[in-house]
């Protein structure tokens, strides 16, 4: 596998970028395959079997065009797939990501942590053995929010609706007393300007997208994969939902326009 191959990049819709914004800033001499599978979303609505096969459909695309490593830049499919996926190609690097419950325990001062994520992210088995693991010492509530990934996907990130939403996902973690949230999904960082106008200025918000990116780079430099760096990064998009409507986002989610092909598998 050559070091100028692409990584792919892969989320249930946009809010992939909010990690692949962190992964360009870590390392900018890569290229990137970007896959939104908005024709399925939500995924926090949708089953783990039916999750793990669309990851599969996207893991093959990837390895058709020669990428060189994968990222699920999706909690929810991370929390459904990455065991199967890690199972199915044992030779290819996957990483994956989950909420950020170890350096939220670490950094709480109440001992009460909140976690905003979709559904499937929060019944899942995975995330009741993160809590298992690194939770132990702490209370955490926990908090789904159905309908605001949709309103990201609009690219409604500070309207009225989106507001209304947020805020009443938000009140219930507040009045428990927590002190640090979660954002468990990543579509969420994209919130995090009306987060901070939402919530008081001593609460801390931590997202995983930044961690994401420098584990992938360990990864990439372990397997001696990693590309020189270099200021120049080429990505590319592809969307099951509308092309036009994931590149008419793109420049308010990802600061640049770019061409996105349909995603048909
Ligand atoms: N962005 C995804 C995550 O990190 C999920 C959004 C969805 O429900 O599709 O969990």
């Amino acid at each position: 596998m050559a070091c100028e191959a692409p990584v792919g990049v892969f989320d249930s819709g946009v809010g992939g970028l909010s990690v692949l914004r962190e992964i360009r800033r870590e390392l900018p001499g890569e290229s990137f395959l970007y896959v939104a599978d908005c024709g399925h979303i939500p995924y926090g609505e949708k089953t783990p079997e039916f999750i793990r096969e669309r990851c599969v459909r996207v893991a093959e695309f990837f390895r058709a065009r020669g990428a060189k490593a994968m990222v699920l830049a999706c909690n929810t499919a991370t929390m459904a797939a990455v065991a199967d996926l890690r199972e199915r190609y044992p030779d290819w690097p996957i990483v994956g990501m989950e909420p950020a419950v170890k350096p939220a325990a670490a950094a709480t001062r109440t001992a009460v942590v909140g976690v905003l994520a979709t559904t499937g992210t929060l019944q899942s088995a995975r995330f009741a053995a993160l809590l298992d693991r690194f939770a132990s010492n702490i209370r955490v509530v926990t908090q789904p929010c159905p309908g605001l990934m949709e309103r990201v996907e609009q690219g409604d990130l500070k309207g009225p609706e989106t507001r209304r939403l947020l805020q009443g996902y938000v009140a219930p973690l507040l009045e428990a007393g927590c002190d640090t949230l979660i954002l468990g999904c990543t579509h969420y960082p994209f919130l995090k300007p009306l987060l901070e106008e939402l919530v008081p200025a001593d609460i801390s918000l931590i997202d995983t997208g930044a961690a994401v990116a420098r584990r992938l780079s360990a990864v990439l430099k372990e397997c001696g994969l990693a590309a020189a760096q270099g200021p120049v990064s080429h990505c590319r998009f592809w969307t099951s939902g509308k092309p036009a409507t994931f590149k008419s986002i793109l420049p308010c989610l990802w600061g640049e326009s770019a061409d996105v092909e349909a995603f048909s598998k």
